[in-house]
């Protein structure tokens, strides 16, 4: 059996004309847990109601196990959806809810019942089999929607923004929760978001999407450190991106201060973008840095200090354990590798979507 579990070839999709998806690919291995990150309306939810079969792409093909279920029913496909609104029957209790997949495939009243019970253990909700949706919090019908899912053992789930409607302590316990049971089931998801801390946390690997394309492809770190362009840099946490030149082999020139970097390859005298991370910025004294400016801010967040130092017209983000003295003149420091450099867009386009 391959380890390829789904697999989207070539999908293109329009709405009203416009370009939706062009010449997506993506797979799915087993038991993987893989998120769809990206900005509001870049085609997450339509490359999941794509994969579930609710949206037809106008070309291109959805494999399942290497089979074509391009113009397969959903429920005909191996796959279940948990979305972003609770959307469980409210006329119906919870047990009722999680049994009603079941009861159409027409399973024993034992197995539905034992079911129930290994279900509802599963999202921590012992006891609530007889209780009416709307008297759940937000946190509880979601985990009771993940529930109902998983009992008709799909082979994928799909997870739109299931927890967008939960506020942020809630989301943390359920991110972690969602952790576990996917643990425990040792099913395939894929996961949408648009919280890049989410889809940090919680992927084996991490598609970076943008206006239908995929920026870039990997794992939570190799993401985070190794942005490929400045897109992803930018929806990757907060970071300093200014331009540059890329001098020679190991060495850019930002601010016009020659600063040594490890990256080779982009030629001599080539414009560049720079991405430092506000980590990875170390204030010192102004004879120390490698550039200078004044301190305009210092915010304590409560791990650390988030200090703003103006230079040359560019207000560099730092984060720091120490703070800084506000209206001082400072140098700023950064070691070699923590520096990224990156080819300018190539399109206008990518440009364009920077700024958004
Ligand atoms: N049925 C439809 N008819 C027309 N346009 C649609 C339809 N479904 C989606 N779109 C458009 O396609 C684009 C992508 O939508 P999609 O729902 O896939 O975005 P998304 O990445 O899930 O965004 P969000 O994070 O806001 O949920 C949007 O511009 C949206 O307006
Ligand atoms: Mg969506």
């Amino acid at each position: 059996m391959s380890d390829v579990i789904l697999q989207l070839d070539s999908i293109s999709k329009k709405f009203d004309g416009k370009d939706i998806l062009k010449d997506f690919n993506l797979e799915l291995h087993r038991n993987e847990f893989v998120t769809l990150l990206g900005p509001s309306g870049c085609g997450k939810s339509t490359t999941l109601r794509i994969i579930g079969g609710f949206v037809k792409p106008d070309s291109g093909r959805v494999l399942f196990d290497g089979t074509d279920i391009t113009n397969l029913p959903p429920e005909k496909r191996n796959v279940n959806t948990v979305f972003q609104k609770y959307s469980l029957f409210p006329h119906m209790t919870v047990a009722e809810n999680i049994a009603f997949g079941l009861k159409l495939k027409k399973k024993s009243s034992k197995y539905i019942a034992d079911k129930i019970d290994y279900a509802l253990k599963l999202v921590n909700m012992e006891g609530y089999g007889g209780r009416n949706p709307e008297s759940l919090s937000g946190g509880q019908q979601q985990r009771v929607a993940i529930a109902r899912a998983i009992v008709n053992e799909p082979e994928i789930l799909l997870l739109d923004e299931p927890l967008g409607a939960l506020d942020l302590k809630l989301r943390h316990d359920m991110q972690r929760e969602l952790i576990k049971i996917k643990k425990e089931v040792g099913i395939t998801f894929l996961y949408v978001t648009h919280d890049q801390e989410e889809a940090l946390m919680m992927s084996d690997r991490i598609l970076v999407m943008n206006k239908g394309i995929i920026q870039q492809e990997g794992s939570s770190k190799s993401i985070y450190d190794e942005p490929q362009n400045a897109f992803v840099a930018d929806f990757i946490g907060e970071s300093n991106i200014i331009d540059g030149i890329m001098v020679k082999d190991l060495l850019v020139k930002i601010q016009g201060v020659d600063i040594p970097c490890v990256d080779t390859g982009f030629g001599t005298n080539t414009p560049v973008d720079v991405v430092i991370r506000p980590e990875d910025l170390e204030v010192v004294s102004k004879e120390e840095g490698f550039l200078k400016g004044t301190v305009t801010s210092v915010i304590f967040k409560g791990a650390y200090y988030e200090i703003k130092v103006l230079s040359d017209g560019y207000e560099w983000m730092i984060q720091s354990v120490n703070p800084a003295p506000v209206g001082e003149v400072v140098g700023l420091t950064v070691l070699p590798d923590n520096i990224q450099i990156m080819h300018k867009p190539a399109s206008d386009d990518e440009e364009v979507v920077r700024d958004e």
